[in-house]
């Protein structure tokens, strides 16, 4: 681990090492009135084209923007509307032009003011136009704070499902604010919860059982809480996405709850009926369970993860969907098969043997998950 991950101190600063490409991930309070001298300091005198959404510009352009033209480095602001279908081809082609019509260069930058839609759209605009423009997430969500501003990952949304186009590229920088989250909306705020005890239940028990003891005070927005809880977060994406950029092996382990997550928010058609991180809480509920099926893990390990997750206010179970009836097992199994994780027709799905102990596993029938979801759809 490269970082000082104490609880106690409010700021942290990760590498996530991937030779010619590493980049620094910075985390605390008061980065925004600082990134023009961040940018310069780590990429040189590059102009910045902004990129950011309807929602955050009025709480937080100003000061990034005026930073940035204090320095003589403002290329342009582009103001996308919020929300999940603004990954889209539209959005994109659009995007593409005004960075273009800004005039940015290769050796210039993309600025992603935003949460994940934004950073996702942004990040696929920058690693396509003029071939490839470096970019830096400057992530306003706690979902994009603790995942999705780190790793490369970028994409639209098809018809054909989420996240089906989309690019490896790295960001060159990432500048997680802390006092940015101080206008999330609560349920926004719970929703990135999820992302960040993923880590704890994928491969790191004793993080689990910090959030377990502490989560009232990151939720309070707490400073040290708070960057302590992104920074081990940001340091377990970052050890994975070093070891395996392009997921051909274990990056696949971030997928626990997704593979069930993405088909319920599939089926909810991505609307504010299930945010993203309830879809995923309801998900890793799902392979907990499946895993206490299969006898790898006991019902102690279950209980406690639904019993923290509905103590911080989320959905435990396909049940909790507001909205009256929930989706059925079939159709729940038809959209798992369009999942990127599918490879030959059988499902890959992360499983468990314990909290912090999760694993690839392909061996579990179609059939057997059929049955599996019809028996949770009900509860
Ligand atoms: N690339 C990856 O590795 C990765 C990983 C996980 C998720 N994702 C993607 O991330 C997206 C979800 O990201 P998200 O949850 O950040 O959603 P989002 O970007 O839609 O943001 C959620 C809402 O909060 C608003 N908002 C953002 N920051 C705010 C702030 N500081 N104050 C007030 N309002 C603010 C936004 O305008 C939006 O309405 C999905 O599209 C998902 O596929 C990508």
């Amino acid at each position: 681990m490269s970082a000082d991950l104490s609880p106690k101190t409010a700021a942290a600063t990760i590498t996530v090492a991937l030779g010619s490409r590493s980049y620094d991930v910075l985390i605390g309070p008061g980065l925004m009135a600082r990134a023009a001298d961040l940018i310069e300091t780590r990429l040189g005198k590059a102009k910045c084209g902004i990129v950011t959404d309807t929602n955050v510009a009025p709480l937080h352009l100003a000061p990034l923007e005026a930073s940035l033209k204090a320095a003589g480095r403002h290329a342009g602001s582009e103001i996308l509307p919020p929300g999940e279908a603004t990954k889209s081809f539209t959005s994109l082609a659009r995007l593409c032009e005004r960075l273009l019509e800004m005039g940015l260069e290769r050796g210039d930058l993309v600025i992603a003011l935003g949460g994940g839609v934004i950073g996702d759209l942004a990040g696929l605009a920058a690693s396509i136009v003029r071939r490839g423009i470096r970019f830096v997430q400057v992530p306003t969500t706690l979902l994009a704070q603790v995942d999705s501003s780190v790793g490369g990952k970028t994409g639209i949304n098809t018809p054909q499902g989420k996240n089906l186009v989309g690019t490896f590229h790295q960001p060159s920088l990432v500048l997680a604010d802390t006092d940015i989250l101080a206008t999330l909306p609560p349920r926004q705020f719970r929703a990135g919860y999820v992302e960040a005890a993923k880590y704890g239940l994928i491969a790191d028990a004793r993080y689990f059982a910090w959030l377990e003891q502490n989560s009232s005070a990151v939720l309070a927005k707490d400073t040290a809480a708070l960057a302590h809880a992104i920074a081990v977060a940001v340091q377990g994406k970052a050890d994975v996405v070093s070891r395996d950029e392009t997921e051909t092996g274990d990056r696949m382990l971030l997928n626990l709850g997704h593979t069930f997550g993405h088909a319920l928010e599939a089926w909810a058609e991505f609307s504010d009926r299930l945010l993203h991180g309830e879809a995923i809480a309801i998900g890793i509920c799902l392979a907990f369970r499946l895993s206490e099926e299969l006898s790898l893990i006991g019902n102690n390990s279950v209980a406690r993860v639904k019993a923290h997750f509905a103590s911080i206010g989320l959905p435990t179970r396909i049940a909790d969907i507001p909205g009256g009836q929930g989706p059925d097992a079939a159709t729940l199994l038809k959209i798992m098969g369009q999942d990127k994780k599918v490879r030959g027709g059988a499902l890959t799905l992360i499983l468990v043997r314990g909290i912090g102990e999760a694993f690839i596993s392909r061996d579990v029938a179609p059939n057997a998950v059929l049955h599996f979801l019809a028996r949770q759809a009900g509860r």
